[in-house]
C-alpha cells in the first residue's frame, strides 16, 4: 500500500482539462441564449431586455410563474416558459409572434370565454413581453 494519496496527482491534470470544459460549455450556452435572444427580438420587434419591468407594471407574475422574474410566481394561468415551443396560445391560436402580442393585449380577441383579462397593456409593450417570452 504506497502511503501517499495518488489523488494530489491528478488534480492538476483534472483542471486542466475540466476547465476549459466547462469554459466551453458556458461559452456555448451563452452564446445559444444570444442567438435564442436575436431570433426572439427578430420576430417580434421587441427587446426582451426591457421586459421585466413591463411584466411587474401589468401584474403578469401574479397570475404567472414567469423565468427569470423574481417574484413572479403566480398560479392562477400556467407557467410561461418555454413558450417558443408550444404549438397554440391558450389551446386556441396558432403560436406566432402576431398571436402572442395580440394575446397579451386582448386575449378576450380570441378566447372570449378566457380567464386572463386584458390588463392595458400596449401593443409595444406586448412586443417586449413576447420577445421575452420567446427568449426563455
Ligand atoms: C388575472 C390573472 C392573469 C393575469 C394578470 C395575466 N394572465 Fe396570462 N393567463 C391567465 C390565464 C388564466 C391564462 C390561461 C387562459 C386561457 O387558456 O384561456 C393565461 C394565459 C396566458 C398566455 C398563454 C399561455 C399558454 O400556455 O398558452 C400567455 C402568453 C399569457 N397569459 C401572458 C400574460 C402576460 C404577458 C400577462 C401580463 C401582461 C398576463 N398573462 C397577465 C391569467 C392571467
Amino acid at each position: 500500500m504506497p502511503t501517499k494519496s495518488v489523488w494530489p496527482k491528478l488534480v492538476g491534470p483534472a483542471l486542466l482539462i475540466g476547465l476549459p470544459l466547462v469554459a466551453g460549455i458556458a461559452v456555448t450556452t451563452a452564446k445559444a441564449r444570444l442567438k435564442q435572444e436575436a431570433v426572439a427580438q427578430a420576430l417580434t420587434g421587441g427587446n426582451p431586455a426591457l421586459a421585466p419591468p413591463i411584466f411587474r407594471r401589468y401584474g403578469c407574475g401574479g397570475c404567472h410563474t414567469i423565468a427569470g422574474i423574481p417574484g413572479a410566481d403566480g398560479k392562477v394561468g400556467g407557467p410561461l416558459a418555454g413558450l417558443s415551443e408550444q404549438v397554440y396560445i391558450g389551446g386556441v391560436v396558432n403560436n406566432n409572434s402576431d398571436n402572442l402580442v395580440v394575446w397579451i393585449v386582448s386575449p378576450q380577441r380570441f378566447s372570449a370565454n378566457s380567464a386572463m383579462p386584458a390588463t392595458g397593456v400596449k401593443e409595444s409593450e406586448a412586443r417586449h413581453l413576447a420577445a421575452y417570452l420567446y427568449a426563455h
